[in-house]
C-alpha cells in the first residue's frame, strides 16, 4: 500500500511510523509512506497557510490554495481514497481499519488550527475520520493512529507470531489477559489452567475472561458481539439447555482398554 500524508509537519511521521512493525513493513516494501509538506505549495508571500475565519471567531483556518495545489500534485498519477483527519469525522473502528487496509493507495490530509476551509474539503475529501471524541492540536497523531491500525491488516505486515485475529475487537470482545514466564513472579502466579496444557479448558478460560472484562469495562460491546450459546449461558442471558441423559457405556470388550485406563494426554 502507498500512503501520502498532506501535512504542515512532515517531519513528525517517520520517527514513529519508521519503527517497529510499520518500519519493518516499509523496509520490506509492503508499505510506502510519503509525508508531503503543504507549506511547500503556498503562494502566500509570507509562507502562510492559514487565515482568519470569515464571520469571526477564535482561531485560524487553513487556506484553500495550498491544500488545493498540494492535492493536485499528490493525486497526479495516484488515484487514491482521500481522508481528512478531523474530530467531526466518523470514529475509527477495527472494522473500518480492516476495510481501509484493502485500498492500494490512500491520501491523508491533516487539519490544523481551527480547521480546513470547507471548499478544500468539499473538493478533495472522500471521507472524514476521527480517532475519538476529544480534540487534538492537529491531525498528525490521528493519521499515525489510523495508519498504524490499518497496517496490521495488510497481508504480510504482521509476522507469524503476531496475530490480527486473536485480539481485542476481532470478534467484538475485549481480549483476555496474557501471561508469560516466569510462572511465579513476586508472589503472583500465572493462572493454573494456562500451565495445564489442556487446550479446551484454556479456550474456555480465555473466553470467559474476555466476557468478564467486556461486561465490566465495555458492556455495550456485548450487544454487538458474536456470542455463542455457551457465552450467553455464561453471561446468564440464557438458561443452559437441558442435559440429555447420558447413555451408559457398553462394557469394554477387552479389559484395560476402557477410557479410564487410557494414559493421560500431556
Ligand atoms: N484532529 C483533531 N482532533 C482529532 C480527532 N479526535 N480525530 C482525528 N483528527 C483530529
Amino acid at each position: 500500500m502507498r500512503i501520502k500524508i498532506l501535512t504542515l509537519f512532515p517531519e513528525m511521521f517517520m520517527p514513529v511510523l519508521g519503527r517497529s512493525i510499520t518500519g519493518r513493513a516499509i523496509e520490506r516494501g509492503i508499505l510506502a509512506i510519503e509525508p508531503i509538506d503543504i507549506r511547500a505549495y503556498t503562494k502566500n508571500k509570507h509562507n502562510r497557510c492559514d487565515d482568519y475565519p470569515y464571520g469571526g471567531g477564535a482561531g485560524m483556518v487553513m487556506t484553500p490554495q495550498p491544500v488545493y495545489d498540494c492535492f493536485r500534485a499528490a493525486t497526479k498519477d495516484f488515484p487514491a481514497r482521500r481522508i481528512l483527519l478531523s474530530p467531526r469525522g466518523k470514529t475509527l473502528t477495527q472494522q473500518r481499519a480492516r476495510e481501509l487496509a484493502q485500498e492500494e493507495n490512500l491520501i491523508f490530509l491533516c487539519g490544523h488550527y481551527e480547521g480546513v476551509d470547507q471548499r478544500a474539503v468539499d473538493e478533495w475529501i472522500d471521507e472524514e475520520i476521527s480517532i475519538g471524541d476529544y480534540v487534538l492540536t492537529g491531525g498528525e497523531l490521528a493519521a499515525m493512529v489510523v495508519i498504524d491500525c490499518l497496517s496490521r491488516h495488510i497481508p504480510g505486515v504482521l509476522g507469524s507470531g503476531e496475530s490480527a485475529q486473536e485480539e481485542s475487537f476481532s470478534d467484538g470482545l475485549l481480549e483476555y489477559p496474557q501471561y508469560t514466564r516466569p510462572a511465579l513472579y513476586e508472589g503472583r502466579a500465572v493462572p493454573e489452567v494456562l500451565l495445564s496444557g489442556h487446550d479446551a479448558n484454556i479456550r474456555t478460560w480465555r473466553r470467559e475472561r474476555s466476557l468478564d472484562i467486556t461486561r465490566e469495562r465495555r458492556p455495550e460491546l456485548l450487544e454487538k458481539a458474536e456470542l455463542t450459546l455457551e457465552d450467553r449461558v455464561y453471561l446468564g442471558l440464557e438458561e443452559p439447555p437441558p442435559k440429555r441423559p447420558r447413555r451408559r457405556k457398553k462394557k469394554a470388550e477387552a479389559p484395560g482398554q476402557d477410557a479410564q485406563n487410557l494414559p493421560e494426554s500431556p
